[in-house]
């Protein structure tokens, strides 16, 4: 696609699956104007019990993608990616890119009041001790305690928002963060704002919940009204979706995440994507992208 303008160019978004739906909805309540690539990598989702060596590949391949639709800002939406990939991907392409990371950690920090923040993800992003570090960089003093919730995420891609085996699950995880006096728990991970209400119900009123999709969104919206990349208002806009497997079952799925119809998905092959990564490389090898 060519584009006179860059502000027009659409926002690149990519997650591991549908979970990056959650940071698109935000978006497309914040910036209504804005035209967006979503990529969920359907076939190869879940990243977060995957090595970070995988989920570096993965990232690039997606980004590399997207890239090369053309595309004004590339938001990763997947706390996993975020949280092992989001430099290298930075030192690989020209156009600024965004993690889910720093926007959360900055909200919790300025949210505890008693110092004590938790941070819930998958066993990918907490190995990776993203949060605590960004946390920590922030506001040195505050204490962070992480752990992994690895049940979270097939739960919601089933459906179980909110029934019993739900909470049971969240009790038998969440008990120990409960115990360590934290004021604030920051939802790591795309899937977790869907299990918001049995995730207040087990930790209580006296924790504030941080959603990373919606710091996210309001981050987009400033680099953009900063950069001067925002989409003027009543120009034509797109919403079109990639995935690496059945777009059937994106869609059902999606639903649950946009609470919106999901159209104009189409399917693309992993090998296309590799290749893209590998022609990326040989680009940058001469002179870059
Ligand atoms: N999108 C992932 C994240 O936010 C969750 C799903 C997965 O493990 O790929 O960490």
């Amino acid at each position: 696609m060519k584009f006179d303008n860059m502000a027009d160019m659409p926002i690149g978004i990519f997650d591991s699956g549908v979970g990056g739906l959650t940071v698109l909805k935000e978006i497309h309540a914040r910036l209504p104007a804005e035209s967006t690539i979503y990529m969920g990598d359907t076939a190869r989702v879940p990243y977060g019990i995957r090595s970070a060596e995988t989920v570096i590949k993965y990232s690039l391949e997606n980004s590399a993608f997207l890239v090369e639709k053309g595309i004004k800002l590339l938001i990763i939406a997947c706390n996993t990616a975020s949280a092992v990939s989001l430099d290298i991907i930075r030192a690989a392409f020209k156009i600024p890119v965004m993690g889910v990371i720093e926007p959360g950690a900055r909200a919790a920090a300025m949210a505890t009041k008693n110092g004590r923040v938790g941070v819930i993800g998958t066993e990918a992003t907490i190995k990776s001790g993203a949060y605590g570090r960004t946390i920590r960089k922030i506001a040195p003093g505050i204490v962070v305690i992480e752990s992994s919730c690895p049940l979270f995420v097939p739960l919601v891609e089933e459906g179980w928002l909110d029934d019993e085996v739900v909470e049971l699950v969240a009790r038998r995880y969440l008990t120990e963060m409960k115990r360590t006096n934290i004021d604030t728990l920051v939802l790591g991970c795309t899937h977790y704002p869907l299990l918001k209400r049995v995730i207040k119900k087990v930790m209580g009123d006296g924790v504030v919940l941080i959603d990373s999709a919606i710091e996210k969104a309001k981050n987009v919206t400033d680099i953009l009204t900063s950069s001067g990349l925002l989409k003027a208002a009543g120009t034509p806009v797109f919403r079109k979706y990639y995935v690496t497997d059945c777009p059937d079952r994106f869609q059902e799925i999606g639903k649950r995440f946009m609470l919106d119809s999901l159209e104009d998905i189409t399917r693309i092959e992993i090998a296309s994507l590799e290749e893209k990564a590998i022609a990326l490389k040989n680009k940058q090898c001469n002179g870059g992208v």
